[in-house]
């Protein structure tokens, strides 16, 4: 396969490709500073200068161009601010779904965060509100359009070594962690499965191995 991913020196960003292109696929990141194209290429993905915060709809889509596959890996990060939930977290995961659709590339996974969609509590401050409206904005938009989508909402995210088993739902999972490694497995695994398709995802660590996980939401 043929897989852009937006958000190209993320740290799950870079887990994925090793995987995919550990297994025969062509990866292409995007990345918004040329500094981390060798840490790309290091990866095994070939890096495109992209910044998705100024970059046009038409540009992402050339971009886009023969892919079969989208990943939305970007985030605006810990240390921003309310501005750039709403830029990044929301907007460029709207603009890499409006380039898909453009560019006719059906297959869309966004990484997204639980709580997205609910009501922020208001007790965890300005900006992890605007975090929680940014991702649910970006989910609503992805669910609205004609594309194979799959939205992914991981735990909280950390960086032990995979284990290879996780808990993966349709629905609530309950709140809980899972480690970087496992959510770019669960990634690669769920690229592999077109038939699990326009669904939600929750994921947090647990005891079925990857495969198995997602072999059961593609089962009929
Ligand atoms: N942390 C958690 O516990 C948690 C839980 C659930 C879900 N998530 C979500 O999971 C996703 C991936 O997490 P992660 O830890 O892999 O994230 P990460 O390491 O922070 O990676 C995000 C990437 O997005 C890139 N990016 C930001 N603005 C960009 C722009 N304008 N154009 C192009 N690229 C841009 C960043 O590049 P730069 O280096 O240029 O900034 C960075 O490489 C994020 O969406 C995050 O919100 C996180």
């Amino acid at each position: 396969m043929n897989i852009v991913i937006a958000g190209g020196h993320g740290q799950i960003a870079l887990r994925l490709a090793r995987l995919l292109a550990a297994r025969g696929d062509t990866v292409l990141s995007l990345i918004r500073n040329p500094d981390q194209e060798d840490a790309v290429r290091a990866a095994g993905a070939g890096p495109i200068v992209l910044d998705l915060e100024s970059a046009t709809a038409e540009r992402a889509a050339e971009v886009l161009a023969g892919a079969d596959a989208v990943v939305f890996a970007a985030g605006a990060g810990p240390n921003s601010g309310a501005p750039r939930k709403d830029t990044v977290d929301r907007g460029a995961a709207v603009l890499m779904a409006d380039a898909a659709e453009r560019a006719g590339v059906r297959r869309f996974v966004q990484i997204s965060a639980m709580g997205a969609g609910t009501e922020p509590d208001a007790s965890l401050g300005e900006v992890w509100a605007a975090y929680v409206r940014a991702k649910g904005a970006a989910e609503r938009d992805l669910r609205r359009r004609d594309l194979n989508w799959v939205i992914l909402r991981p735990g909280r995210l950390t960086d032990d070594p995979g284990t290879g088993r996780v808990t993966l739902a349709d629905g609530a999972t309950g709140r809980g962690a899972v480690t970087r490694d496992d959510t770019a497995a669960v990634i690669a695994a769920l690229l592999a499965a077109p038939a699990v398709n326009r669904r939600v995802l929750e994921l947090v660590e647990g005891g079925t191995p990857v495969p198995d996980a997602v072999a059961a939401l593609a089962a009929p």
